[in-house]
């Protein structure tokens, strides 16, 4: 016999899961193995939560049918999150690029969706962990267990909210992910995005906390944002940006200084100041590390006036088509989100609810719906989590 019959139960207190919670009515259960609820929101943008991005758009989300995410974004877009954030009195901030941060902290935005979920009529039980799952004609049951001790639990509808499989040290399983197969939705292959490439032999160790701008692209994407050298080899949002869009192996561009007219800039330092040394004078448009770097091999020798058009020519090329092989990623271990996923063919893009197992949904992270950074990944969980609570 069941302990407990619901309407819907709501596996996943994360940034999805609450939203949903709050949309979907009365009668509802979130649970989640940790401690406190939205522990993502709350490392996220460095403590501030970058909630969402004032210019989200499909075009900024990767997915294996790049269309599903359009319904659920148009139906609770960037607008509505931010209308919800003014109710609850939290002040915010443009930091750059349309991303949106808390003056304060993103315990805020936790508090607020815990109030919004409490509000409607959900429960939520922490430190709940999740046993087997089993559908019949009452609906799904679940096994939990709450403070060591078993719960049946019977619910009309399942909703898969457990996230992705980025940073396991705080929690990330393949839960959704297992549930999804058990009940034969198919999952595409997974994958860590948004994270920092490697290179081998320390590469890049001299120039680590060196940072610039940056163009980064290979033959899929370009992003023009900040580059960053680490001890293991590059960060910085422009790497993580095209890091969602590299397959093992492959080559990636680093175009350096891709607002500066550098040839023009060279050749007029040239011709006023011909004696200065072209190592100093790249230094005043790149950080003396890197120019130390680049100038390793013998290549950036002699004076401005010992410079060629030609020479010049081919070191501007040399900077703007700087061709690297990362040997990886970082991994999960840091990636910020997880691309691939719960395949979006099996899931209605309406109500993210799986075509062929009514009751049972999918929302955030889980589905394959990777959005780029700038807080496109939380508008997609509030969405589609919206999308999934509206439906219910
Ligand atoms: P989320 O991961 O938020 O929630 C899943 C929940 O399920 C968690 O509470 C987890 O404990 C629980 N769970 C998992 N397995 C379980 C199991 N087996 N049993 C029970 N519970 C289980 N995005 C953005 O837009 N702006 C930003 O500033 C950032 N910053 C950022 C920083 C860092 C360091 C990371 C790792 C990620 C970001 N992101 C981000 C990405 C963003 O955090 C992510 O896309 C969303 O949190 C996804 O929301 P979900 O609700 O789908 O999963």
């Amino acid at each position: 016999m069941p302990d407990m019959r619901i309407k819907t139960l709501i596996l996943g207190a994360g940034a999805a899961g609450m939203m949903c919670a709050a949309h979907a009515g009365g009668d509802c259960l979130v649970v989640d193995h940790a401690k406190s609820p939205g522990e993502k929101i709350r490392i996220s943008g460095g403590g501030r939560c970058n909630f969402t991005n004032m210019y989200a758009a499909p075009e900024n989300y990767l997915s294996g049918n790049p269309h599903f995410c359009k319904s659920a974004l148009a139906r609770y877009t960037q607008w509505d999150f931010i209308a919800l954030v003014d109710r609850h009195g939290i002040a915010w901030h443009e930091k750059t690029l349309g991303q949106l941060f808390c003056d304060g902290s993103a315990k805020q935005i936790v508090s607020m969706l815990v109030t919004e979920l409490h509000a409607a009529g959900a429960d939520l039980w922490l430190q709940t962990s999740v046993g087997a799952v089993r559908h019949g004609g009452d609906g799904f049951t679940v096994q939990l267990e709450r403070e060591g001790k078993p719960v049946t639990v019977t619910a009309q509808n399942l909703v898969l909210a457990t996230g992705g499989k980025s940073i396991p040290k705080m929690g990330a399983t393949g839960l959704a992910y297992d549930i999804a197969q058990q009940f034969g939705l198919p999952v595409t292959e997974t994958r860590p995005g948004l994270v920092p490439f490697t290179f081998g032999a320390d590469r890049f160790k001299p120039l680590a906390g060196v940072a610039l701008p940056a163009r980064l692209s290979n033959d899929r994407a370009s992003f023009d944002e900040a580059l960053l050298f680490t001890h293991r080899g590059l960060s910085g949002p422009a790497v993580l940006q095209l890091s969602s869009y590299w397959q093992d192996g492959a080559e990636i561009c680093v175009h350096l200084l891709p607002e500066v007219d550098l040839f023009t800039a060279l050749r007029d330092q040239r011709q006023q100041s011909g004696r200065k040394d072209l190592t100093t004078e790249l230094a005043r448009h790149l950080p003396a590390r890197l120019v130390d770097d680049l100038a390793a091999d013998g290549s950036l020798k002699g004076r401005l006036a010992d410079q060629s058009d030609a020479a010049l020519q081919a070191l501007c090329d040399r900077l703007h088509n700087w061709r690297l092989k990362p040997t990886g990623t970082e991994g999960y271990r840091t990636a910020e989100v997880t691309l691939g996923g719960i395949d979006t063919d099996a899931l209605s893009s309406r109500t993210m609810a799986a075509k062929a197992r009514p009751g049972l949904y999918v929302i955030g992270e889980a589905a394959d719906v990777t959005g780029w950074l700038g807080g496109y990944n939380f508008q997609w969980a509030w969405a589609s989590g919206v999308a999934a609570g509206t439906a219910i």
